[in-house]
């Protein structure tokens, strides 16, 4: 017999299947709840409700799991490229070496922005964040290619997947250049997109540019890292915004302005902002590590636990070995990196922290990586707006796919009763 939950109120019992899932999570479905008893739940932030089902990534915070598609995270950043998983999440499964070819070649095909995206470019202030500035021009994608998915017709599918890949690493860069005063900066279809994504950045009419294999694998594993977190804010905005039937460049752009909070995808940004502190502030990270462990002391550690992984970030693991790479090759001296590593040390040493499975995250080590690239903080969150641009699309596409109803949470409303208006 299956599994069923009751609910009790006043006397009357209720009873509600238990869903499994095929890692044996379980969820009280409840559906029929309103119909059944005229009720609702209330859960701000949504922190016990499944929104959804969904067969792209499963995560265990408890264990330091996460796989998209089934395949170990670990596995993914060692064996795969970033395009072969944007694929395997948006399509379900592993390409084969032609399929991956024709959709590298395919993306290759809409990598030119329209000319007149530069107009409106031009007119934001020097000083706008770039995130301000991608969540316009990806929305303002939609105006220049103006003709809506079919969610039925695969050729449609695939075809507006491989324009959104193109032309949103195009722009992202965009709103760097612009920042620097750099000349626009175009794809070259003869090199691939990890590499054209340096090029866009930091290639200058002036002088050749050439970038370290070395620094493309460590970005590749970067963006595999950030391809997919199942249902964060983020993600669940574009399934949100795209349950009313609006188009895949208005739901991406709405995720975009979702990641740009501070308490979502800033929080590699705070890691240097905190890391640049303490070198403005002497370069004492004993000073630093009590005031994090200070209970009066608001201050914490940047880049240091985990909402979800409790034991470690899987992802962490695998980003400290690329960091340490990508550092030995450029030979880079930075003070801030320096106490980077004085931090991390001494916090991996330290008992309040190892009682508590502190540990590094994914944007301690990726806020590193990205400076000794040369990347401005302000960036940081593009970076990984590119990275989880996959994954976006393929909770987009399976939202629709499913034919999930519009969203529409419901409140208990707590204003004033009726009154008059004299
Ligand atoms: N520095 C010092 N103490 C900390 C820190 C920290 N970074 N994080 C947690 N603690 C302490 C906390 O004070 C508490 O101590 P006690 O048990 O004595 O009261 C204990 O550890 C448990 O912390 P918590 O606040 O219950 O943990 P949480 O799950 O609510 O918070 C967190 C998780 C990520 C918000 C928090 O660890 C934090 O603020 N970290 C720094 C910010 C950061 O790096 N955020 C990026 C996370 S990765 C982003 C992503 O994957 O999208």
């Amino acid at each position: 017999m299956s599994k069923t939950a009751i609910l009790e109120i006043d006397g009357k019992k209720y009873e509600f299947p238990i869903f499994k899932g095929s890692e044996n999570e379980e969820a009280i479905d409840i559906k029929k709840l309103r119909d059944l008893t005229g009720l609702v739940t209330l859960d701000p932030g949504y922190k016990n409700s499944g929104s959804c089902t969904s067969e792209i990534t499963f995560l265990d915070g408890e264990l330091g799991i996460l796989r998209y598609r089934g395949y170990a995270i670990e596995d993914l950043a060692e064996n795969a490229t970033f395009l072969e998983v944007s694929y395997l999440l948006i399509f379900g499964r592993k390409p084969t070496a032609a399929e991956l070819e024709k959709f590298e070649n395919d993306i290759r095909k809409y990598t030119l922005v329209n000319e007149e995206m530069k107009s409106i470019l031009d007119g934001f202030p020097k000083t706008a964040h770039p995130m301000g500035i991608l969540a316009a021009l990806t929305s303002a994608l939609t105006s220049f290619n103006p003709k809506s998915v079919d969610v039925e017709n695969e050729k449609d599918v695939y075809c507006a997947v491989c324009k959104t890949m193109g032309k949103f690493l195009v722009i992202a860069t965009w709103t760097f250049r612009k920042n620097m005063g750099y000349p626009l900066n175009y794809y070259d279809n003869t090199k691939g997109y990890v590499e054209n994504f340096m090029r866009l950045m930091f290639e200058i009419p002036t002088e050749p540019y050439k970038v370290s294999q070395t620094v493309i694998d460590a970005l590749d594993k970067l963006f595999i890292l950030h391809a997919d977190h199942e249902q964060n804010c983020s993600t669940s905005t574009v399934r949100m915004v795209g349950s009313s039937h609006a188009g895949l460049f208005a739901s991406i752009s709405a995720g975009v302005s979702a990641l740009w909070g501070p308490l979502h995808g800033g929080a590699n940004q705070a890691v240097l902002e905190m890391l640049e502190e303490i070198h403005n502030n002497g370069g004492d990270t004993e000073k630093y590590l009590a005031k994090a462990k200070d209970k009066a002391d608001p201050f914490r550690l940047m880049g240091f636990g985990h909402r979800v992984y409790k034991n470690f970030d899987p992802r962490a693991k695998i980003i400290k070995k690329a960091a340490n790479e990508v550092l030995a090759t450029l030979g880079v001296e930075d003070p801030i990196l320096d106490i980077a590593r004085k931090l991390e040390a001494a916090a991996l040493e330290d008992e309040y922290f190892k009682a508590r499975n502190l540990y590094p995250n994914v944007d301690f080590y990726s806020g590193i990586i990205y400076r000794a690239l040369g990347i401005p903080t302000d960036m940081f969150t593009v970076m990984f707006a590119i990275g989880r641009l996959p994954g976006w699309i393929a909770q987009w596409k399976e939202m629709r796919e499913n034919k999930e109803p519009i969203g529409r949470p419901r409140q208990i409303y707590t204003g004033s009763p009726l009154r008059e208006f004299k």
